[in-house]
């Protein structure tokens, strides 16, 4: 069957990768979760001293962009796919409040961003993925045949994302998620470089009410739509 490329953009915590991966597994495409990428090298600047609330060192990072290897994997231990940076299964390390308060700066800066854009196009030659991010459907699949663009309250997105972290365990208040929602929101819509926009052939779709079986339902009679066109 014709596989086609599926392009999921939109802020934080507007159910765009809780939709990317039921499509991905009930078509048996591959799913790319391109914010983790972007955490992923600002975990790597942490560890290695270049980043903290008050500094910056973003030479260094761009240099060893070559050895930064990032990868997408089932995850043995959770059965779930996973990213792995330089061998090493990160997912809990990149949702920290550390990492979610600097990925935005990280994320603003171009020979970063282009080090990412080229995997992604390199995850995506094949057809079949589905991508989720900022500016999948305006720079990195200007192309695919479906983009969609997510949209949310502020408010409804710090709750769910809240209760996520409250699962795992991690200790945050309601406020701190909702201010590090705002602050990225900001800080990515207002980036010179690729800034979060709706692409002009995206469709938008408010997931404030809507429950994850009636969106996934409309997104698959799409994507049903545009196979077969
Ligand atoms: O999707 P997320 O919240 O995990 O993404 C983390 C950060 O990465 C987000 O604040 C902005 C950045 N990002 C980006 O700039 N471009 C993307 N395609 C995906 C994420």
């Amino acid at each position: 069957m014709k596989k086609i490329n599926i392009a999921i953009d939109g802020t934080s915590s507007t159910g765009k990768s809780t939709l990317a991966k039921q499509i991905a597994n009930k078509l048996n495409y591959i799913y790319i979760d391109s914010g983790a990428m972007y955490r992923c090298v600002t975990l790597y600047a942490i560890q290695n001293n270049w980043l903290n609330t008050s500094r910056f060192d973003k030479e260094p990072l761009i240099g060893s962009l070559p050895n930064i290897h990032l990868k997408f994997a089932l995850n043995e231990k959770t059965n779930d796919q996973t990213i792995f940076l330089n061998g090493v299964s990160v997912e809990n390390e990149i949702r920290s409040m550390e990492v979610s308060n600097a990925v935005s700066r990280v994320a603003a800066v171009p020979e970063i961003r282009k080090a990412m854009v080229r995997l992604q196009h390199d995850f995506g030659k094949d057809k079949g993925v589905v991508m989720d991010g900022r500016d999948i459907g305006t720079v990195v699949f200007p192309n695919a045949e479906l983009k969609l663009f997510l949209t949310c309250s502020a408010k409804v997105r710090a709750q769910r994302r809240y209760e996520e972290m409250q699962q795992k365990g991690i200790s945050v208040s309601f406020d701190q998620v909702l201010s590090n929602i705002k602050s990225r929101d900001h800080l990515d819509s207002s980036r010179s470089d690729s800034p979060l926009i709706k692409a002009s052939d995206a469709l938008e779709i408010n997931t404030e009410n809507r429950s994850v079986d009636e969106l996934l339902g409309q997104v698959l009679e799409l994507i049903s739509s545009k196979i077969n066109s």
